[in-house]
């Protein structure tokens, strides 16, 4: 099962974000992915599909060489930094709504904290500032979550996504 969740974002300056921010004593901070980051990007990519349980079988080379293909073709790659050291990414892209074109649509289709710095509300933190700082107002966020990915459903449910669909498969 593969739910889509849909969420307006625009609730990026909420009081609960910003105190948890103030609480926080790290330093996040945002760049673009580029190609000198392709393979760490690609190494995470495979952290990434093991912790969600796909089934994609992708090689760390394939994973990298896919990367390398979302750059040049317009998706977005954002790399988080805790003081300085890479600790996650995002890829995304902005479209626009099947069914009201002139509303912007981002389809984030991935996002990623290391395992070593989960937990401490840094996947909250850079999705947040995601939407502060890199996707248009009032956009509509979509994502994928895999039904071997709870624990992705719990946190995307707390940002306040909500299910809009769910792909079924008869093996
Ligand atoms: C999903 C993912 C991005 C979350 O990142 P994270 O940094 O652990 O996220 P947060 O710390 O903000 O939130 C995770 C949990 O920690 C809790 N938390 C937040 N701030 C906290 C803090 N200061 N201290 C302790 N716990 C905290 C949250 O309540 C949340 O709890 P939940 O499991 O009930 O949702 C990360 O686990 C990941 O990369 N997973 C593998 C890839 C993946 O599944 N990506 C999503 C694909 S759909």
């Amino acid at each position: 099962m593969k739910g889509i969740q849909r969420q307006t974002a625009s609730a990026s300056g909420a009081p609960f974000f910003r105190a948890l921010k103030e609480r926080m004593a790290m330093a996040l901070s945002i760049r673009s992915g580029t190609n000198d980051d392709l393979s760490l990007l690609a190494q995470m990519n495979k952290r990434l599909i093991e912790d969600e349980g796909s089934r994609k079988p992708m090689s760390v080379a394939e994973l990298e060489r896919r990367m390398r293909g979302w750059l040049e073709s317009g998706w977005l790659i954002d790399i988080f930094l805790e003081d300085g050291s890479v600790i996650g990414y995002a890829v995304y892209r902005r479209c626009t709504d099947d069914y009201h074109p002139d509303q912007t649509v981002i389809h984030l289709r991935q996002l990623f904290i290391e395992r070593g710095h989960r937990n401490r509300g840094l996947g909250t933190l850079a999705f947040r500032d995601l939407v502060r700082t890199k996707f248009p107002r009032r956009s509509t966020v979509v994502i994928d979550v895999l039904a071997s990915n709870p624990k992705g459903l719990t946190f995307w449910e707390r940002l306040g996504f909500r299910a809009y669909s769910t792909k079924m498969r008869l093996d």
